[in-house]
């Protein structure tokens, strides 16, 4: 028996990132407690790994829109295709994203005094305004709506300084690694952006919160994962079906007192 309390059923998502590895857990865990889910991505074909998303775009109840989600025309086309077929959406969830990948360049991931302000725009511009751009035409559809629910996907990195310690292994290896700044400013700015829309639309029925996940498992380096463990007060890192129960909670109406928080589902990453 379903509790009404986390029911979803008929209720229409959408979710940015959604063909990313966090995004399609998200798409299949809403789909599968009876949400319409449409994806706005830049990739539209799933990974190898996401069997069930595949399974979900062909039975139709996830779409995907190819979408930049900096683009604000082409977030205004994807709506309109979406409230067409669904109606208004009643949760948006901002996971896409950019970091710089394990091969960037050296001198993206070098020491903080060099690092170029191109590749640090590139990431606040994904990260900032590709969150903004959603939240100022989905959520002005909620706020217009009178309801709705938004989930910012930040990270304890914008939450906390990277341990630079974790990253040794890189380092001992003759690399410069260091993790780069941007991604941490651009994930802390989404705190920001979450308190400031949960005020803003507080009285219009849209929530707005942030969800803080830690360090999902995906194939990392064995030297990565053992220095994460020890660190960690759960000692692993987090299975990416870890985040579900919490954008569930968001997303349902178990959280309608909740707006302007902090979610963090870090392992205990921050309590020590
Ligand atoms: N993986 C982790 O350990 C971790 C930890 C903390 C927070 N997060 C956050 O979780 C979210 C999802 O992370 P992930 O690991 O699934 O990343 P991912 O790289 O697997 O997925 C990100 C998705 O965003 C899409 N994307 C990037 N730029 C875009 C743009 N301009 N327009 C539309 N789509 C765009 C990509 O195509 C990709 O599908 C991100 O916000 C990330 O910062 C991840």
């Amino acid at each position: 028996m379903s509790d009404p309390l986390f029911d979803l059923a008929g209720r229409v998502a959408v979710l940015t990132g959604g063909m990313g590895q966090l995004g399609a857990e998200l798409a299949v865990a809403l789909a599968g407690r009876g949400m319409r889910v449409a994806i706005l991505d830049l990739e539209t074909e799933p990974r190898e790994t996401a069997a069930a998303l595949r399974t979900g775009l062909e039975d139709g109840t996830i779409r995907v829109h190819r979408c930049d989600v900096t683009d604000r025309g082409a977030v205004e086309a994807a709506l309109a295709l979406v409230e067409v077929d669904w109606g208004v959406p009643d949760l948006l969830v901002n996971a896409a994203a950019i970091d710089s990948p394990p091969d960037a360049p050296a001198s993206e991931v070098g020491p903080f005094e060099d690092v170029p302000l191109d590749s640090l725009e590139r990431v606040v511009h994904v990260n900032v305004v590709g969150t903004v751009v959603p939240c100022q035409v989905i959520g002005g559809a909620m706020a217009r709506a009178g309801r709705g629910s938004i989930v910012n996907v930040g990270s304890v990195y914008g939450l906390l300084s990277p341990d630079q310690g974790l990253y040794d292994f890189r380092r001992e290896a003759g690399d410069a690694f260091f993790k780069p700044v941007a991604y941490s400013i651009s994930k802390s700015a989404l705190l920001n952006l979450t308190r400031y829309l949960a005020t803003y639309w507080g009285r219009r029925g849209v929530r707005v919160n942030t969800l803080t996940p830690h360090g999902i498992e995906n194939a990392q380096p064995a030297a990565f994962v053992e220095a994460f463990a020890a660190r960690s007060p759960l000692g692993r890192l987090m299975d990416v079906s870890e985040a579900v129960g919490a954008v569930v909670f968001l997303a349902s109406d178990a959280s309608s007192y909740v707006t302007g928080a902090n979610l963090v589902v870090d392992g205990g990453w921050s309590a020590w």
